[in-house]
């Protein structure tokens, strides 16, 4: 049970470095965006939209799972681990859709101004989510 613990708590730790590796990716993204430079900007935010699905599919494979039946709409009776798992997912559904979007507009637009504008809105959601998650879910053994 102890190992357990220490394991996961082990995973924690990665979990919270790839967020903060994303973040100087999501950072990239931003330099060469405000520098004008859409080839750059295109690869830094395709980038970090792989970064973060990997990221997300571990998380809702090995910290998301089990809880609930993986549907995004309450149900009755949910308890509170069940309900913070189904809003985490909820939430990466909805990044998962504003990156594309930003990846979109600017590989098919080359709208810079529009992705930056759209990137803020992510960052924010971005911030929020990895804010919640280190404090509710991976620290809630600690
Ligand atoms: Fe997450
Ligand atoms: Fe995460």
């Amino acid at each position: 049970m102890e190992e357990r613990r220490a394991s996961e708590a082990g995973s924690f730790e990665s979990r919270i470095a790839e967020h903060r590796l994303l973040d100087q990716g999501f950072g990239r993204f931003v330099a060469a965006a405000s520098a004008g430079d859409a080839g750059q900007a295109l690869e830094a935010i395709e980038a970090f939209d792989g970064e973060m699905r990997r990221h997300m599919e571990h998380e809702e494979r090995d910290v998301y799972r089990g809880a609930g039946d993986g549907k995004l709409i309450s149900r009755p009776g949910e308890d509170e681990t069940a309900r913070l798992a189904r809003e985490m997912r909820l939430e990466h559904v909805q990044l998962r859709e504003l990156s594309a979007m930003v990846c979109r507009l600017l590989a098919e637009k080359r709208d810079l101004l529009g992705a930056l504008r759209l990137a803020a809105n992510l960052a924010r959601r971005w911030d929020s989510h990895t804010t919640r998650e280190e404090r509710e879910v991976f620290r809630s053994g600690s």
